[in-house]
Order: C-alpha cells, then sequence, then structure tokens
C-alpha cells in the first residue's frame, strides 16, 4: 500500500492494511521519509501490522512542503517513481493498493507487472459525481450558468452550494482538477476501486456506478473500538499530539450533554468566524469541547475567563474516544469523510459547517440521505453568524427533530457494526477483493 504523508488518508489505508492482514495476506505499507518527522506516534510504538517501509520524495525533511506545494508535488512524482521502483524491485507484490492524489504509483505498477487497486478515501458519491464529471458524462454548471442544479443517478438534487469544489467553473484551473481529469479519464490502470464507506450508507450512489467504473466499499474503515470490536490499541496515526485529559473532563459531565466541535486537520477558520463560534457556544450554556489548532484563539469578551467552567478547549483532541463517550450530545464538524464515518459510528448526530472540496456535498449527504444533522448557513459575507450557530445548537439538543437525528444516528451506527462484521456487506468485500488477489497471483 503507497500513502500519502496526512493523518486523514494514512488511517483509512492502514485499516484496510489490517483487515487484508486478518485476512492471511502479507501487507507493508510505503510512504514518504517525511512521514515520520511528521506523525509523533510512527514505528516502533505503533502496532504492527502492517508494517512500514519509506522512499524519499526528493526534499530535505525541513522543506516546508505545504507553502511550496505545486513544486513539492511534481519532486514526489519524479522522486517516488524512482525511489518507489526502487523500493518493490526486488519484493514479490501481487497488489498494490494506492491513495488516488498519487496518480504516479500506478505507473510505477503497471512497469512492474503488478495489478493496481485505488482507495478512494472521500465517499463513494464523490467518487460517482467526480467519475462522471471528468468523463462528461452529465450536465454540470459552467461560467455562463454557474447556478445550474446538477440531476445523477444514485443521488439527491444537488444544487451549486452542494457540489465539491472540483467540479466548479471558477476552480477548474488549479492541479487538482488536472490530476482528477487524468486519473478519471484513465481508471482502467486500476483493476479495482476501494471505497471507505459501507454499501448500506451510500447504496444508491455505489450501485449507481456498478456498470460504468465499479467501486466496494470496504468500511467504515474507522478504529475498531468504535465498532464495537475487541479494543486493539489502533490509535492510528498521529500528527498531533492528542490532549487526553479532555476525557477525564468529560467524565464528569451528563449523558448526551456535551458539544463536540473541530474542523479536522486542515480547515482554517477566520478570525470573525471563531468569534461568532466563541458566542454561540458561550451563550448556548451547554458544557463543550473545542479543537482550536490556531495558536491565537480570538477571546471575545473574555472567552476563554468566561467559559472555563463550561468547556474545554484543546489543540488536538483524541477526537474517537470523545465521540464514543456517553457525554457527547452533538458534534460541530467540518465534514471531513473520516470525521463524518466516525461520528456514524459512534452514533452523533452532526451540525455541518462544511468549508470545500467534497466537504459541501458530504453536509448535504448528512442532511438529506443520511439524515442525522443540519446544516449551517453563511450569510452573504460568507460568515455563519452566531444567531445561525445557536438556532443549529438549540434545535439538535432539543428542537422538533432532535429525537429523529439522535435516532437516525443510531439506526446508522448498527448499520456500521453489521457491514464490518463477518458476514456483513464490508467484510464480504474484503474477502471477495483478497480471492481476486489471489487468483490473479496462480
Ligand atoms: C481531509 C479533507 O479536508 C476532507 O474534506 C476529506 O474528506 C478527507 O481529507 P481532514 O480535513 O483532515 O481531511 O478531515 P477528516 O477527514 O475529518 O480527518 C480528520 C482526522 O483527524 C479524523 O480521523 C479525526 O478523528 C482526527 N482528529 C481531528 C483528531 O484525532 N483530533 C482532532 O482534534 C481533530
Amino acid at each position: 500500500m503507497v500513502a500519502l504523508s496526512s493523518q486523514g488518508h494514512l488511517n483509512p489505508m492502514l485499516r484496510i492494511g489490517k483487515r487484508l492482514v486478518n485476512k492471511g495476506l502479507h501487507v507493508t505499507l510505503a510512504t514518504t521519509e517525511f512521514t515520520v518527522t511528521a506523525c509523533s506516534n510512527l514505528p516502533p510504538s505503533t502496532p504492527p501490522p502492517p508494517p512500514f517501509c519509506f522512499f524519499s520524495d526528493g526534499q530535505s525533511l525541513n522543506y516546508d512542503r505545504m507553502a511550496n506545494y505545486e513544486s513539492y508535488k511534481k519532486s514526489l512524482a519524479k522522486f517516488g517513481t524512482i525511489n518507489l521502483s526502487n523500493l518493490i524491485s526486488h519484493k514479490k507484490l501481487s497488489c498494490i493498493i494506492t491513495n488516488p492524489f498519487l496518480t504516479w504509483v500506478a505507473d510505477v505498477a503497471i512497469n512492474h507487472g503488478i495489478p493496481c487497486a485505488m482507495f478512494w478515501i472521500q465517499p463513494c458519491s464523490l467518487y460517482a459525481i467526480y467519475y462522471r464529471f471528468y468523463n462528461k458524462l452529465n450536465s454540470f454548471p459552467t461560467l455562463t450558468d454557474p447556478d445550474m442544479s446538477v440531476e445523477l443517478p444514485g443521488l439527491p438534487l444537488l444544487h451549486t452550494e452542494d457540489l465539491p469544489s472540483y467540479v466548479l467553473p471558477s476552480i477548474l484551473f488549479g492541479s487538482l482538477p488536472k490530476m482528477f481529469s487524468e486519473m478519471f479519464q484513465n481508471m482502467k490502470r486500476y483493476k479495482w476501486v476501494l471505497g471507505n464507506s459501507f454499501f448500506g450508507l451510500e447504496k444508491d450512489a455505489i450501485e449507481s456506478m456498478a456498470d460504468l467504473c465499479p467501486i466496494s466499499p470496504l468500511g467504515p474503515l474507522v478504529p475498531p473500538s468504535l465498532l464495537g470490536e475487541d479494543e486493539d490499541h489502533d490509535r492510528g496515526v498521529e500528527m498531533w499530539k492528542a490532549e487526553d485529559t479532555c476525557i477525564e473532563w468529560l467524565n464528569k459531565e451528563a449523558p448526551s450533554s456535551v458539544i463536540y466541535v473541530s474542523f479536522g486537520s486542515v480547515v482554517v477558520l477566520s478570525a470573525k468566524q471563531m468569534e461568532c463560534i466563541a458566542k454561540a457556544l458561550k451563550n448556548s450554556n451547554s458544557p463543550f469541547i473545542w479543537v482550536v489548532k490556531q495558536p491565537d484563539l480570538p477571546e471575545p469578551d473574555g472567552f476563554l475567563e468566561e467559559t472555563k467552567d463550561q468547556g474545554v478547549i484543546v489543540s488536538w483532541s483524541p477526537q474517537t474516544k470523545v465521540l464514543a463517550h456517553p457525554a457527547i450530545a452533538c458534534f460541530i464538524t467540518h465534514c471531513g469523510w473520516n470525521s463524518v464515518l466516525e461520528t456514524i459510528s459512534a452514533g452523533v448526530p452532526v451540525i455541518a459547517y462544511p468549508k470545500w472540496s467534497d466537504q459541501p456535498t458530504n453536509a448535504k449527504l448528512i442532511v438529506d440521505v443520511f439524515r442525522i444533522g443540519l446544516r449551517l448557513r453563511a450569510n452573504q459575507d460568507g460568515i455563519v453568524s452566531n444567531e445561525e450557530v445557536e438556532r443549529c445548537i438549540r434545535e439538535i439538543m432539543d428542537g422538533p427533530k432532535c429525537v429523529e437525528l439522535k435516532s437516525n444516528a443510531r439506526e446508522l451506527r448498527i448499520a456500521a457494526r453489521e457491514a464490518v462484521a463477518g458476514g456483513g456487506s464490508s467484510d464480504k468485500n474484503i474477502l471477495l477483493f483478497v480471492d481476486e488477489i489471489i487468483e490473479s497471483c496462480v
């Protein structure tokens, strides 16, 4: 398996690895040497299996990859191709599973005569949207008709605000759309497409791709403890050290009383937006845990001092443990797909505040397909007001839809567990994948 150096990409990939190892395969996860410096708990403390191996991306370890992202990507493709090829040239591999953002890995696999699987890390619905968009199979907004709604098989009607960034005519010129375009027009390079989802969650979208370019969901790929499986100390890899003390604080809170707020590893909110969220949390009078990665938290009206008995602010939380805690009532999230799968597996309803990429579509699924949450609406300046946040908090904690949202979340939690349990839909898909790998070797 080849993974990108990112928390949200490495962890689901590691969990596929563990599931394959449990079915009897040998698995190695290759990633860049930089990943070792970026993660606080990579080997030797990360429990095997699967073992890691590393290749150089052609840059020194202290090179700022985010600040020089475009040139870094070129360097990664060039040196990754050479170094990964060297790494695997003496190994007898029967399959390479790769992250979709590392398109060059498929070429390395082909050059070595090894069948390649792509692991799609976003919802299967997003895979269906991008496939249709980049192969020009359906109509999407254009510069002359930017507000058209999109009707696709297996998906709800998508308005502009529900579409992923990389089909919007205004964003189509960056390097990611170019990469998606090349990838989705060359899907024959992949013998398999694996998904981090489960059939019961995205049935219609998955079925809509069956005759085009099927995707096989193996998930949800979240820590086993969230799925009621045996605790195997799987915390995944951590790019930031989690502040575990918030669990002790949670232990003292009443059941279903605490609001959890986190916007994942990439999204950064403006100071004005942070102030509105702070005000809303304070006015809600509910206990809260808020993950604030920025070093400077804006402090409206002495927010930190006034809420010191009401809530906890951490720079990084043990999120899956927090979501699984009985004191958590709801999750205000940017709708990153890992966070969505984690909240579904924990049965926690959602207040959605999507920013970009797949997140707007994920929010649409949360509200209209999974029916486990509400969506925050921004004003004309792109800011979600404190009144809007307070409205959604009231609604989800105690409003007329509260019981229905909680009950839907609980049902999906059960469905997630059934999917990965022996004989469940995702378990069957893993067995099928393993059988096909073995067959292609003989
Ligand atoms: C990125 C993209 O932003 C997202 O749109 C896409 O769906 C996946 O890749 P990211 O923004 O990091 O992901 O969000 P998410 O997918 O939710 O992953 C964040 C991970 O970090 C989750 O596994 C979450 O449990 C973990 N996390 C987050 C923590 O462990 N502690 C925290 O405090 C916050």
